[in-house]
């Protein structure tokens, strides 16, 4: 049975003072969820205090990001050895942001998977397709090449770790949601091309739905049978929202 792994990824936003916040109300709110792996990624800097904030407590915290490099003269640059020395469990890589903003290629996001999985840390890998993508009908080729950059370099077993993360870029920030049947046919269709690399390795790796999960629709989506949970943009900046969205979570099993 995967165990459901509800994570949020705050972007660029949140404070000192709301990270400390969030993380007590957070922490108050999931004394009963031990159903639910619950995470969240804050901005870099905010890390030590959602660590220091959870230290005990079952909330992992993450980056949301991390060098291809190890060290030296790359300025502005976070090492995913770094991210683990200060207490991270996770890193978000791939991100459909990261991708079109920031001009990531498979190519530099299977050199972090390396970095990340070489430093302990739990990568979030994040795939999913564009709408004119969709609309051509080519959402599985598009997620099929994002995958297969990466397993093709890190190796299959490595995905009894990383948590893949199906987000189509047309519901990111959009309020525009998959219905339950379209991510749940893209996460079949993922489960199943990692099954051709591994079939056990295919059964465990737990898939997450990300792409304007609500409250409203959060249950919907994770009783699909492969979503094993969501990564979570605007709606887990609000403890109460993020809370509800986590118990949905919990409900599934
Ligand atoms: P959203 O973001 O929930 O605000 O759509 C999800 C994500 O980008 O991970």
């Amino acid at each position: 049975m995967r165990q459901p792994v509800v994570i949020g990824n705050w972007k660029l936003n949140g404070s000192p003072a709301s990270t400390e916040a969030w993380v007590s109300a957070v922490l108050t709110g999931t004394g009963a969820l031990d159903a639910v792996e619950i995470g969240m990624c804050p901005p870099c800097v905010l890390i030590p205090s959602a660590v220091n904030g959870s230290a005990g407590s079952a909330l992992r915290i993450g980056g949301q990001d991390c060098a291809e490099q190890v060290s030296g003269a790359y300025t502005g640059e976070v090492s995913a050895d770094l991210l683990r020395a200060v207490g991270c469990h996770y890193v978000i890589l791939g991100h459909s942001e990261r991708r079109s903003l920031f001009g990531e290629t498979d190519a530099v996001i299977a050199r972090k998977m390396v970095r990340a999985l070489a430093a302990g840390l739990v990568p979030v890998l994040c795939v999913g397709e564009t709408l004119a993508e969709r609309e051509a009908g080519h959402m599985e080729a598009v997620v099929r090449t994002q995958v297969r950059a990466v397993v093709d370099v890190v190796g299959i077993q490595a995905f009894e770790r990383v948590i893949v993360a199906y987000e189509p870029i047309w519901a990111i920030g959009t309020g525009l949601t998959a219905t339950p049947a379209q991510a749940q046919a893209m996460h079949a269709f993922i489960r199943g091309l990692l099954a051709e690399y591994n079939p056990h390795v295919a059964r465990i790796v737990r898939l997450q739905y990300g792409g304007s999960v609500k409250p409203e629709n959060a249950a919907e989506l994770f009783a699909q049978p492969d979503i094993d949970g969501g990564l979570i943009g605007g709606a887990s900046l609000k403890a109460e929202e993020f809370l509800s969205i986590c118990r949905a979570a919990a409900e599934t099993r």
